[in-house]
């Protein structure tokens, strides 16, 4: 399939590669030339480390995969004759508006218009003849490794293409989960949205650290989750005991503050997290590439022993 994909960032040049090792023709453009020009290779150093893991297999060497992507200047150019347009620019509504009018002039009549936004309702802002053939596809960072993609239709969206769009991505060994309709952040991230309105509470009001966090992050929820999720796992709890926790109020989240008193004391330190070297934890002995790196390793390696332990059947 002929894949265009409008900017080149963080997300735009990841999902380039998706695309192109999903066995699509890709061709992408960005408006800053610096990002357009070193887009290629962030994909190469990302292959590399999917080959390194047998992700990929061997015979995606980097002379084959740089057939399958095209940098092109202009949007135009970018969605000359493509069936499927993946739009990731930045998250401004006004510049989404102007991507998509620029798409409406030059794009064939048929191609599917995918957005990757992750909050925005971007139907309004797309022109009205263009409403059938869009909706949004909405991936995680970085998307190679991070196999779910939310699909979802806007009210106007023939169900057909939220249908074509479902099998594409899985037929790229990934995991489309359909949304009903469009709720800004779809189901992971508003999941995440919520865990840290909790964590900055237990953090603020000094009833945790950082550190007990993530101990009971990583050594208590986590593991559970990779095989039940959450739903299955309420199965396995037992639903009256869920009932009953939720008849007796067990639970009362917190008031939503709009800020969180330790995050911007971090900040205004200049512990911006990994890039910056220090956030809640110290990362200075390693460079942001090197623990990127290792992140990614690590991830691949639980992907591998996941797929060997298998979900639990029945769901
Ligand atoms: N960062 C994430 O973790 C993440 C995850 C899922 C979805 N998203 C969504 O993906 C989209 C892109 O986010 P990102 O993190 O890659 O941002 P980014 O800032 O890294 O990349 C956006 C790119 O868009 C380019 N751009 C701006 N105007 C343009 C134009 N008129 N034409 C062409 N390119 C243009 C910018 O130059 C920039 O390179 C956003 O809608 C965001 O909400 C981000």
């Amino acid at each position: 399939m002929k894949i265009a994909v409008i900017g080149a960032g963080l997300m735009g040049h990841a999902l380039a590669l998706v695309h192109a090792l999903g066995g699509h023709s890709v061709r992408y453009t960005d408006s800053n030339p610096d990002t357009l020009a070193g887009a290629l290779g962030l994909m190469k150093t990302a292959l590399a480390t999917l080959r390194e893991a047998g992700e990929v297999g061997a015979e995606w060497t980097d002379a084959r995969f740089e057939q399958a992507v095209r940098a092109c200047p202009t949007i135009a150019e970018t969605v000359e004759g493509a069936e499927l347009i993946v739009e990731a620019v930045v998250e401004k509504p006004e510049v989404k508006r102007t991507v998509f009018a620029e798409i409406d002039r030059t794009a064939p009549m048929d191609a599917i218009i995918a957005s990757n936004t992750s909050y925005l309702d971007i139907f309004p802002l797309m022109p009205e003849r263009r409403l059938p053939r869009t909706l949004i596809a909405h991936w995680y960072t970085p998307p190679y490794l991070i196999d779910l993609c939310d699909v979802c239709g806007g009210e106007r969206t023939d169900p057909a293409v939220v249908e074509t769009v479902r099998r594409i991505v899985a037929d790229m060994g990934k995991v489309p989960v359909v949304m009903k309709r469009f709720i800004p952040g779809y189901i992971a991230n508003r999941i995440q949205s919520a865990i840290s309105l909790e964590v900055n509470f237990l953090i603020d009001e000094g009833y945790a650290t950082a550190r007990d966090v993530d101990d009971a992050v990583i050594h208590g929820l986590a593991l559970r989750i990779p095989i039940l999720g959450h739903m299955a796992k309420a199965d396995f709890t037992g639903l009256p005991m869920m009932q009953a926790a939720l008849t007796n109020r067990m639970y009362t989240p917190p008031e939503v503050k709009g800020n969180s008193a330790e995050l911007d004391k971090l900040v205004a330190a200049g512990r911006t997290g990994v890039m910056g070297g220090r956030g809640y934890f110290d990362w200075s002995d390693r460079s942001p590439a090197q623990l990127f790196a290792e992140r990614d390793r690590k991830i691949l390696a639980l992907k591998k022993a996941l797929r060997d332990i298998g979900p639990m059947e029945g769901t």
